[in-house]
């Protein structure tokens, strides 16, 4: 077996995803993201002992989490899909919340780690670049921190795939490294410890978002916490109801 090959078969397949395409057939040669899934699944059990739940412990972000649950909730448009959930607990946390929530990572090895913590939720392989989730299925997209990886000129891709799974009235919640509040540069790579990644504008995120189709609601700059080097941006948004 490879080091990382899952050792059970998914679940049966829930209704939101499309079927045709399958696990496993999306595009998988991107090489930016070959890069990526290979270097988180050389440090999943490392990055699971440090961040099963990366919100844990940072109050801001608990609160956002807690609150874009609550809306998902109240729209009651479908499940949240946690795309690049990493180990897990954030989709868990999800859950517990209150929501139907699932995850989807390109790390096989993230993946198998998310199973195993969590065998009561579904985690899936698969790519934010081509999701395997039908169209205006979700009540929620939550993707943190996994947009970073992705060059700069794919992440129109990405917003479109959220846009396009999200339902009329279902939400977004994006947390990423940010710039400083003044610099001129939509993106700025930087030398991330698992792989190489990029700050993005707070401005442009929401541009993005808005390119797509998606409504803003709330955006918010977190200075560095302790031991940490750079600004977090967050940004809520939304489907609109109407088109
Ligand atoms: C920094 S980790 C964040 C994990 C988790 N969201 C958390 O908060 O701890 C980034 C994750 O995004 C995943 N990822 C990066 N690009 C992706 C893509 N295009 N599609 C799916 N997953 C991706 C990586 O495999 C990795 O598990």
């Amino acid at each position: 077996m490879e080091p990382h090959a899952p050792n059970r078969a998914p679940s049966p397949r829930p209704p939101w995803t499309t079927g045709p395409r399958g696990l496993g057939s999306f595009p998988m040669t991107d090489p930016s993201l070959d890069v990526t899934r290979a270097a988180y699944n050389d440090v999943a059990t490392l990055y699971a002992e440090l961040f099963r739940d990366s919100v844990d412990g940072r109050p801001l972000d608990r609160a956002l989490v807690t609150a874009f649950a609550e809306l998902v909730r109240a729209a009651d448009a479908g499940p949240v899909a946690d795309l690049g959930c990493g180990p897990g607990g954030v989709t868990a946390r999800l859950a517990g919340l209150g929501v139907t929530a699932f995850g989807v990572d390109a790390s096989p090895a993230m993946i198998e780690l998310a199973r195993q913590a969590y065998p009561h939720l579904r985690f899936d392989e698969g790519s934010m670049l081509a999701l395997d989730i039908a169209d205006d299925t979700l009540g929620g997209v939550l993707a943190w921190y996994s947009i970073i990886h992705t060059p700069p000129e794919e992440l129109p891709v990405i917003f479109a795939e959220f846009a396009r799974v999200l339902a009329p009235g279902g939400h977004l919640l994006l947390g990423f490294f940010t710039t400083d509040g003044d610099s001129p540069h939509p993106a700025e790579p930087f030398d991330h410890k698992v792989s190489l990644a990029y700050r993005l504008s707070i401005d442009h995120v929401a541009d993005l978002a808005r390119k797509a189709g998606l409504v803003e609601i709330a955006r918010l700059r977190r200075e560095p916490g302790e031991n940490e080097r750079f600004q977090h941006g967050r940004l809520l948004a939304r489907r609109p109801t109407e088109p």
